[in-house]
């Protein structure tokens, strides 16, 4: 068993954004397919593909009308079979979205619930209640829906008269299943096994924890709902069905789990019988504060270590504004993981100079320490967020379900610039790109980064490439050679590989520090007369204690020999 996934660098493609090969306007899979060489050459080990399942796109592709099928917006089921050939001829994996805390409101199980009635076996896959007050008018909580508004909504019963209540956690359009049905169960692990015996090497697995809700649907001062995570609650058994599913098939298959929860209940999920490794979210809060990104990577790998799992190490993704510009802001406020906060906008000024040097240097972190790391499409590339887009070209629910106050996510869904030419190659000349892509990207594509030596793809390439070679980088044990008191300043750390030690420096402060002795493997910005600059990471090589032991028995060897010729 490799057991891959423990330090795989995996990509995530957003694939509305990615790369469009039909000329539409919208990424889809043939351009994703189109760029496996791209990939390749970067270095990934294993793909993560946002949801490209049949949808009407309400929440973009995250509500589902068909498991078994992919979108026409994003292909066919044909065009998916090639993705995945394609990529493990490259030896590259692919891990697919499993979205099974909701459905959409146009799956078939949901208009069979509606049209079935109260009571019905229907009914019992998703959570409808009658609703409170007189005729059941008012909704059966106050709980409220992550993308803002009321988390219920009332239906009509056949009869035509005004009838139960369904909860979505998110929007209208995405009614919540109820997992203590085990019909819910068993066809969610058939749909598992669907893509599994398609070649899919895993999953990201959406909105993870929050299967099982209290089902006395308490109100709560806040609002928010009430979802049992802990060792008692049912949701471990239903993972625990599904690692089954996983470890029925050959080739290490695996799944990585979405969760905002604290370390300690992570890692329930994360015991031998559940699942694989879950987003480390933390770290992504973490910003650029020392203290901070110190205590998320010792809690993290404290919590996972206990049940023997890895940690994942993640700063981008397509719900939270990209890096560049939140670490470009004073606040350095990272995204919130909850969708309905997960806007740059109102953070403060941006200084994306900043933000990028600080992106550089934080990336020698997170593709240094002990694990899987994720990477988000033009993370690669340094991209900023675009709080700018006007308000007509707003597509995520959020903006509407908040009342025009969030503007939601689009602004980190932006479609890569691939070259300088018309619509900055991302989809042909005929249509318009489904987010507007910013017209100073051009020297943010691609083509633009690929001859420079000081590009952020220049330095993710070199970085992928080292920590592929090496037996420390990603995969070490981890050894702090700072003091927890300095880390506002400078977080070291030493990666003990077996016959390599690699000191990380992240040097937070704005003054140049020395350098350890050692090789120079990379630096996020020039080192100067042995000084890494200010704001800046570097990855240095230092013998390990194999290499220390090779290099005494040399000595005595050598030493032996002298007294054997004095003889
Ligand atoms: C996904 C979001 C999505 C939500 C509802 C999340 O955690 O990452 O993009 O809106 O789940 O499915």
């Amino acid at each position: 068993m490799t057991q891959w996934w423990r330090d795989a660098v995996i990509y995530q493609i957003y694939p509305r954004s990615f790369a469009d090969g039909d000329g539409d306007g919208m990424g889809d899979l043939v351009g994703s397919t189109a760029r496996m060489g791209y990939l390749a050459d970067l270095g990934v080990d294993a793909l993560w593909l946002s949801p490209c399942f049949a949808s009407p796109q309400v929440d973009h592709g995250y509500d589902i009308s068909d498991y078994r099928d992919v979108d026409p917006l994003f292909g066919s089921l044909a065009d998916m079979d090639d993705l995945i050939t394609t990529a493990h001829d490259y030896g590259i994996r692919v891990t697919l979205d499993f979205v099974p805390n909701h459905t959409s409101d146009q799956h078939p199980w949901f208009q069979a619930a509606v049209a079935a009635g109260r009571g019905s076996p229907e009914r019992d896959r998703y959570l409808f209640r009658d609703g409170r007050g007189v005729d059941g008018d008012e909704p059966p909580n106050n709980w409220l829906s992550v993308f803002g508004g009321p988390s219920w909504t009332r239906v009509d019963e056949p009869d035509g008269s005004p009838g139960q209540w369904y909860y979505h956690l998110f929007a209208a359009q995405q009614p919540d299943l109820n997992w203590r049905n085990p019909e819910v169960v068993a066809e969610f692990a058939d749909i598992l096994r669907f893509w599994l015996d398609r070649g899919a090497d895993g999953f990201r697995i959406d909105v993870s924890d929050a299967l099982i809700k209290d089902d006395t649907f308490p109100d709560t001062d806040s609002g928010d709902p009430v979802i049992p995570k802990d060792e008692s609650s049912p949701v471990h058994d239903i993972y625990r069905e599904f690692r089954q599913v996983l470890d029925s098939y050959e080739g290490d298959r695996m799944a990585v789990i979405e969760t905002g929860a604290e370390d300690d209940i992570v890692a329930l999920f994360l015991r031998p019988d559940e699942m694989h490794i879950a987003f480390n979210f933390r770290f992504v809060h973490a910003g650029f504060d020392g203290s901070d990104l110190r205590e998320a990577i010792d809690s993290s790998l404290a919590a996972n270590a206990a049940v023997g799992a890895p940690t994942t190490w993640v700063t981008d993704n397509h719900d939270t504004p990209r890096s560049v510009t939140r670490l470009g802001q004073d606040s350095v406020l990272a995204g919130a993981y909850i969708p309905g906060t997960m806007t740059a906008s109102g953070n403060g000024a941006t200084d994306e100079d900043l933000g990028t040097r600080r992106a550089r240097a934080l990336a020698l972190v997170l593709l240094a320490l002990p694990g899987a790391t994720y990477i988000y499409n033009g993370q690669e590339l340094g991209l900023p967020n675009v709080d700018d887009l006007p308000d007509s070209a707003l597509q995520d629910p959020i903006w509407e379900r908040s009342g025009h106050t969030l503007r939601g996510r689009d602004g980190c869904r932006v479609p890569m610039p691939w070259t300088r030419g018309i619509n900055l190659g991302f989809t042909g000349s005929r249509a318009e790109p489904w987010l507007p892509i910013p017209g100073e990207w051009a020297e943010l594509s691609v083509a633009a980064q690929q001859g420079r030596d000081d590009s952020m793809l220049a330095l993710y390439r070199e970085a992928l490439a080292l920590r592929k070679a090496s037996a420390a980088l990603g995969r070490g044990e981890l050894r702090w050679v700072s003091a927890q008191d300095v880390a506002d300043d400078l977080l070291a750390f030493d990666l003990e590989g077996a016959d390599e030690t690699v000191r990380v420096l992240l040097n937070l402060s704005e003054d140049p520090i020395d350098l350890p002795d050692g090789g120079m493997l990379l630096s996020s910005e020039p080192v100067i007369d042995g000084q890494l600059p200010g704001i800046a990471a570097a990855w240095v090589a230092r013998p390990g204690p194999e290499g220390i032991q090779a290099r005494l028995s040399t000595l005595g060897q050598l030493i032996a020999d002298i007294v054997d010729r004095r003889r």
